[in-house]
């Protein structure tokens, strides 16, 4: 152990004599700023650390004595911000702070007003292409560019995310959500079983509707395929698939879509061609996938072509229908003029492809999450369905609309709900950006003039989320482990009315040109919780915000609707209890208290301690099994 110990300390002792002077001229740019500084020994983002810190963390914790682990040691782990909240923020005292490696300047904002600044500033603080280069496996797109480039990619997508797409997407849900809850409570519908792996179940979710809403493709799940495939017409004139793959094809467009997107990460290590041939199983598959789902897509580009060229179909309420229609490829020259002459089919394609990988995971996470908390937390969730019982009034499902039941739905628990779910776990913990090389940017917080130095990445920190000045609390609250009433999960903190609110978020952001803008409808409910701006960022802000809001706003909210009209979700506790034990401990008793409690420990924990990102925060590795019960036969419940 001491030879190992003396060894490291030779490396770690090598390593800071070679990188001393970058760091050094890094120390002496981060401190011309004015901003609180941290000095880390190597860039906590580089590829390296992010694929084996859970290996060095733990053995640097043994190593290191407890007085030299400061902050700095805490901020080592990639994932801080979300583990340790507005804390490291609190202890610098400076809601901005730089640390500063030997390879590289990064800043962390979780100050709302600086926010606002570097996401209304779109040419000062670019997004940092570098870690985007692998999401352009298809073409480019409006993720993975900047400048003029990003303004055609974000003119052409713009405008198939309009009213007319949501409505599809109202529609689509309810119906995947349908086959979701069927599929958690068996077919009697009793819900007496476990969901060992909901966030399986709520991915491939996603993956139908953006599939259908994105695509024009009715996905059926496997366990109605059956019925679906060779019973009578699905009624819908989407293409419809299963787990076939049609000939031409060597895998299901199912399978080549979840393959690809549950293991997109492999794309980065080589191109497509070459994976397809490596002797991992895992890289074929993948390798296969991307080319297969490329396949699918250019023929559904051709069919598209052909809709509008013969005249079928022009309703293009789905993405890239209108994407391609938008986009002035369709052959009519003067047209083609008319729109960008540069346009090309990788780009409908990189951007389909984006668009598809940006809708799903995002959203299959918000609602997985949502569905945990709501498990942990009854009286939230009673106050749900009562509120969605005011809002539905016991209108069948087929008669939902959009138009009626959306704007409903989001003035009330339900988007409370949400909005809550995606306030803690926001999905993208560091929102990326960046100063110019040799552009330092200043910033102003109140009457303060700071200088953010060039060539410096910016990460816009959902610390922010959990920043005692901007959300109300109540002050009285003391949780376990130093949480603040911030740190949990407590939706009702959005049903409160807010008279000195500011406006919030994408509306009031002025666009140079309405065409940019994206999403309709404004993102405000008139009396409920508005979060000053800046604060509130799951879906960033400015211009480079989420296309996709509504899109994932009318999709979550309309699960809500579906299952929580007649169940309710609970944890479920298999690994302590039996079904038959539970039955005999009295309801609402401390026999059943203890289990429930057990399982909602392992839950905690699991949400603290597992989660990681990819390119979302999710659980890692583990499984926090739920259940799905007629509402009324809860055995969880404790007043
Ligand atoms: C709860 C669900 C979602 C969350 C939390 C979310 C969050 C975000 C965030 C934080 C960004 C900025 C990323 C960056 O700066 O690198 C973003 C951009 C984007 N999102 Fe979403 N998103 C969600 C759903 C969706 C959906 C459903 C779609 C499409 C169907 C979508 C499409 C996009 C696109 C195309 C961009 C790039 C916009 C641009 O740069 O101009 N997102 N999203
Ligand atoms: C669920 O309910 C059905 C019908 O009452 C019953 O036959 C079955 O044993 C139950 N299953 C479990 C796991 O409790
Ligand atoms: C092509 O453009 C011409 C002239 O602008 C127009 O009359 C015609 O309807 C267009 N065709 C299609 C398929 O859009
Ligand atoms: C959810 O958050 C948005 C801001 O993004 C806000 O406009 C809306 O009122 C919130 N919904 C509720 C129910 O508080």
């Amino acid at each position: 152990m001491t030879s190992f110990l003396a060894l490291s300390a030779i490396i770690v002792a090598v390593y800071l004599v070679h990188n001393y002077r970058s760091l050094a001229r890094n120390i002496a740019a981060a401190k011309s700023s004015g901003l609180p500084i941290i000095i880390l020994p190597w860039n906590v983002y580089s590829m390296l650390w992010l694929a084996t810190y859970p290996i060095w963390l733990p053995l640097l914790r043994n190593l290191i004595p407890s007085s030299w682990r400061g902050l700095w040691f805490e901020l080592l782990d990639p994932e801080w911000a979300y583990r340790l909240g507005y804390r490291p923020f609190a202890d610098i005292g400076g809601d901005v702070f730089l640390t500063a490696s030997p390879s590289r300047i990064q800043a962390f904002v979780a100050d709302a007003e600086v926010i606002t600044q570097i996401t209304t500033r779109r040419n000062d603080f670019p997004k940092p292409l570098d870690m985007y280069t692998r999401l352009d496996i298809y073409g480019k797109n409006v993720v993975s560019t900047e400048g003029s480039t990003w303004r055609m990619h974000r003119k052409l997508t713009a405008p198939s995310f309009g009213d007319k797409n949501n409505e599809l997407v109202f529609v689509e849900s309810i119906h995947h959500a349908q086959s979701l809850l069927e599929l958690w409570t068996g077919p009697d519908g009793r819900g007496n079983r476990t969901v060992e792996n909901p966030a399986a179940d709520t991915m491939r979710f996603a993956l139908y509707v953006i599939s259908r809403a994105g695509f024009d493709v009715r996905v059926v799940w496997p366990h109605e395929e059956k019925e679906k495939l060779t019973g009578a017409p699905a009624g819908a004139d989407a293409l419809l698939v299963g787990a076939t793959p049609p000939p031409g094809h060597k895998m299901s467009y199912r399978e080549a879509l979840s393959e690809l997107l549950e293991n997109i990460m492999w794309t980065q290590v080589a191109p497509p061609p070459y994976l397809a041939k490596s002797p991992f199983k895992i890289h074929r598959t993948v390798g296969t996938a991307v080319i297969e789902w490329g396949k699918y897509m250019e023929e559904l580009y051709k069919a598209k072509m052909e809709d509008v060229a013969s005249g079928r179909n022009t309703e293009g309420m789905d993405l890239f229908g209108s994407l391609i229609k938008g986009s002035g490829i369709m052959g009519n020259t003067s047209d083609v003029s008319k729109k960008e002459a540069s346009l090309q089919k990788s780009d409908l394609l990189g951007n389909a492809f984006v668009i598809m990988l940006a809708g799903h995971e995002t959203t299959a996470n918000a609602l997985h999450f949502s569905l945990i908390f709501l498990a942990m937390h009854w009286k939230s969730q009673k106050r749900l369905q009562e509120d969605l019982d005011k809002t539905l009034q016991g209108k069948l499902m087929k008669d939902w609309t959009y138009e009626e039941e959306f704007p409903r739905l989001f003035n009330g628990m339900a988007a409370a709900v949400m909005n809550e779910t995606l306030r803690l776990l926001q999905p993208i913990i560091n929102i990326p950006k960046s100063t110019a090389p040799d552009r330092p940017q200043p910033i102003t917080i109140g009457d303060q003039h700071m200088v953010i130095p060039g060539g410096v990445y910016i990460s816009l920190s959902c610390a922010v989320h959990r920043n005692p000045k901007y959300w109300p609390s109540e002050s009285d609250y003391r949780g376990t482990d130093g949480l603040n009433d911030v740190d949990r999960f407590r939706p009702e903190r959005w049903l409160v009315d807010a008279k000195d609110a500011s406006t919030s978020a994408a509306e009031n952001t002025n666009f140079d040109d309405e065409d940019l803008r994206g999403p309709s409808g404004a993102d405000t409910s008139a009396h409920l919780f508005k979060p000053v701006k800046g604060s509130y960022i799951p879906f960033s802000d400015g211009y480079r915000s989420c296309i996709g809001r509504r899109f994932a706003q009318v999709e979550i909210l309309a699960v809500f609707a579906v299952i929580f009209q007649k169940y309710s979700v609970e944890l479920a506790v298999d690994e302590w209890a039996s079904d038959a034990e539970i039955k005999k401990m009295p309801k609402g008793g401390k026999e059943r208290k203890e289990v429930w409690q057990k399982a909602a420990d392992r839950t905690d924990h699991l949400l603290r301690e597992t989660m990681s990102s990819i390119i979302t925060l999710q659980l890692r590795d583990n499984h926090i099994p739920l259940r799905f019960v007629r509402r009324g036969e809860e055995r969880f419940v404790f007043e």
